[in-house]
């Protein structure tokens, strides 16, 4: 589709810049990778050196003047995670997790967003189906923002729920380019007193790197058969930016309702959650209102959100704690005590009944049904034994575009030929799976299948890719066209 090169569009993109690449096929493989170099070096010239794709940006419809105006600016920073635990990243605002956006149901939201970086970057407000030119897609909604410059997002603040926010190029995300993002609803369907969003995070103590394309030792040297996973080498995992050795404490009153919004933010981590001494009641799913399901616990992937209620009648100190499906890190932790309780908080025992997918039921009206207008039958999997993640044998951006017409009812049949979760998400739109609406799905390995449907209501360029960033980069994404 163009003449430019994957490996190319990766240097451009990831900002490791195109002499980590040089004359080296394996750049990262075991052994063969010295010290990283500091954040933002070899990376200077990555925003004039590239061609970029074919997609011509479109040009924003304007909206009434602003409610909320916001500006981020997305800079280097020391970041702190716990004592003795610092890290140079970029962030957003200078604070990791970037701050909370937090606005009302359909308020008309503009945000400048400032590239201090020594990069360029984009921000992407992650399942807000606003107007295609405000999606943050670097060469197909927009260009990237060079260094120094800035790009103002605008957009009406809907439909409510919880939502984040994160740059859209390369890597960034893993360094922590990211930040929660709550639109209020006017008439929640649940009762509660108060509320705490929760972000949970990989973390990185370096650069992040594409995985190794040899298939076997990665940059985390796990080693992998074909078609496994190998993951970066996260040091810890993050709830609300800080080390299980150092959580946040959430004091609370026995009797009280605390609404949880739960962000997994992470870029290669699904999280097994649970609060000790504590059910959860689910009550909404990327951001969207179910009724209401009691569980014990619940597993999310990268990109996904739930938000839970639960009810303080248990008291004491307990641990909520979110652990990696897969990898060996402490489980992400916040404690949660009740006053006069100054114990050592309890770790929650696994087991008991876990959310499934089919448990939700979407309270909002569902607008398709039937039979679909366009079906597209896509298998997910991973090209041999490079470490490139294809949705139907291609890899973006050398990818061909998923053409829909608007009015459509669309549905996509997923099929997962590789042993590895993918959870796959679209830009613009919600999706119907079940009787559920959510922007992201988790596609189980080993044959796993999803069948996800939705209404082309929102014309332009949409991304459809897996959330796991080092599978996205390696190519596990399409653009869905409007024709
Ligand atoms: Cu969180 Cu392409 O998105
Ligand atoms: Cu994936």
């Amino acid at each position: 589709m163009t003449d430019f090169t994957r490996r190319r569009f990766l240097a451009a993109f990831t900002g490791t810049g195109l002499s980590a690449f040089a004359g080296c096929a394996t750049p990262f493989s075991r052994g063969g990778r010295g010290p990283s170099p500091p954040i933002g070096e070899g990376d200077q010239d990555s925003d004039e050196t590239f061609n970029p794709p074919t997609y011509t940006p479109p040009e924003p419809t304007p909206l009434p003047d602003p409610d909320v105006k916001r500006t981020l600016r997305a800079t280097a920073a020391t970041i702190t995670l716990g004592p003795n635990a610092t890290s140079q990243s970029w962030v957003y605002d200078g604070q990791y997790v970037g701050p909370e956006l937090r606005v009302s149901e359909g308020d008309i939201v503009e945000v400048a967003l400032q590239n201090d970086l020594p990069a360029v970057t984009t921000t992407h407000w992650h399942g807000i189906p606003l107007q295609n030119a405000m999606d943050g897609v670097p060469y197909v909604t927009q260009d990237p923002v060079t260094r120094g410059s800035s790009f103002t997002y605008t957009f009406r603040a809907e439909p409510p729920g919880t939502y984040f926010y994160h740059s859209h190029v390369g890597l960034q995300l893993d360094r922590g380019l990211l930040g929660p993002l709550i639109i209020e609803e006017d008439d929640p369907h649940i009762d509660y007193d108060r509320e705490f969003t929760v972000i949970f995070d990989d973390y990185l103590n370096q650069p992040p790197e594409p995985l190794s394309d040899d298939g076997r030792d990665g940059m985390g040297g796990m080693g992998g058969m074909m078609g496994s996973d190998v993951r970066p080498p996260y040091t810890g995992l993050l709830a609300d930016g800080r080390l299980p050795s150092n959580p946040r404490t959430l004091d609370v009153a026995e009797g009280e309702r605390i609404r949880f919004r739960f962000v997994n933010a992470a870029s290669a981590t699904e999280f097994r959650t649970r609060l000790a001494g504590h059910q959860m009641t689910v009550s909404h799913v990327d951001g969207r209102p179910v009724d209401p399901v009691p569980v014990d616990e619940f597993v999310f992937g990268p990109g996904e959100r739930y938000d839970a209620v639960v009810e303080l009648t248990n008291p004491g100190a307990w641990q909520l704690r979110a652990a990696a499906v897969k990898g060996d890190e402490s489980p992400a932790r916040l404690d949660v005590r009740y006053g006069g309780h100054d114990g050592t908080p309890q770790a929650p025992d696994w087991g008991g009944r876990r959310l499934q997918y089919h448990d939700l039921h979407a309270r909002d009206k569902i607008s398709v049904s039937g039979s679909p207008d366009r079906v597209y039958d896509l298998t997910l999997s991973r090209a041999g034994r490079s470490y490139t993640w294809l949705i139907d044998g291609q890899a973006y951006p050398n990818a061909e575009p998923l053409d829909i017409r608007e009015g459509e009812h669309v549905r996509f049949r997923l099929r997962n030929h590789s042993p590895v979760t993918h959870p796959m998400h679209l830009h613009g739109h919600f999706f119907r799976v079940g009787d559920a609406l959510m922007d992201t799905i988790r596609v189980p390995g080993h044959m796993g299948q999803v069948s996800l449907d939705f209404r082309a209501d929102n014309p332009g360029n949409w991304l459809f890719h897996c959330h796991n960033l080092y599978h996205l980069e390696s190519g596990m994404a399409r653009v869905i066209r409007y024709v």
